[in-house]
């Protein structure tokens, strides 16, 4: 059985003081019923260092929402990989949508950032999803599949199970529109399919794919029961702990 993995992406929301008290408040709604699943939280990187020492005593796990691919160097604005393995992350979010549209990423870069992240110990994980016009003209799932390929081109299987594949419908996120349980696992399961003809059964059957798009904690529960559904991103409803904790709870 695979695990189901939540994950929190807080976008660029959240100062150090908001941070801190989200993190209390995430922290205390905890219990033994959510310890079943992996909890990540994924705060602005003026946040991270401070998220690290709060959540140390917790089973919350620590992620950045981006990175370069180059090791240092006159990248101004730009953060390293080992520059967020030293503040305690474990994860890192590559290839979100609106870093593929508002900041110009693509599949190329996005390949090259998946690559440091593993090579310097980091768990990418790694978005994908179509637009609203390529889901109405009926090219999801190519979609899908040449963002696959291309940003895991050249990554062994060994690499593959430190990654999490978050499948994310841009036309779904920040928007209150969700896919449907049966059009969100038509696409997981498309995912496992390619992944699977890519590696191995194995490989497919491993393989953590997280729903993101508008997760709510009344949506949660049906888009985690999903067979191929084994998590979620969360982007607004983890801004509040106690719908975080709901959706964790719900999982
Ligand atoms: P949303 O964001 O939950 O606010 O739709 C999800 C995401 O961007 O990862």
């Amino acid at each position: 059985m695979r695990r189901k993995v939540i994950a929190g992406n807080w976008k660029m929301f959240n100062d150090i003081n908001e941070s801190q008290n989200l993190i209390s408040k995430l922290i205390s709604g905890l219990n033994s019923e959510t310890l079943k699943n992996e909890i990540i939280i994924c705060p602005p990187f003026t946040s991270l260092s401070e998220a690290h020492k709060l959540i140390q005593n917790s089973v919350i796990k620590l992620g950045a929402q981006n990175l370069y691919f180059e090791d240092s160097g006159a990248f101004t604005g730009e953060v390293s990989a080992r520059m967020l393995k030293s503040v305690g992350c474990e994860y890192v979010i590559i290839g979100h949508s609106e870093r593929r549209t508002i900041f110009k990423e693509d599949d190329d870069l996005i390949n090259k950032k998946i690559k440091k992240a593993l090579s310097a110990g980091l768990k990418p994980i790694f978005c994908i999803g179509e637009t609203l016009e390529e889901r109405e003209s009926g090219v999801t799932k190519n979609v899908v599949e040449k963002q696959l390929n291309l940003g895991l081109n050249s990554i062994t299987e060994d690499n593959l199970e430190r990654i999490i594949i978050a499948y994310e419908p841009v036309w779904a996120i920040g928007t209150g529109k969700t896919a449907t349980p049966e059009q969100a696992q038509e696409v997981h399961e498309f995912i496992r399919s390619v992944i699977e003809s890519k590696y191995s059964a194995q490989a497919a059957k491993v393989l953590i794919i997280q729903y993101g798009g508008s997760v709510k904690p009344d949506n949660a529960a049906a888009l985690l029961s999903q067979k191929d559904i084994d998590g979620a991103l969360v982007g607004g409803a983890c801004l509040k702990a106690e719908s975080f904790i709901q959706i964790i709870m719900a999982a």
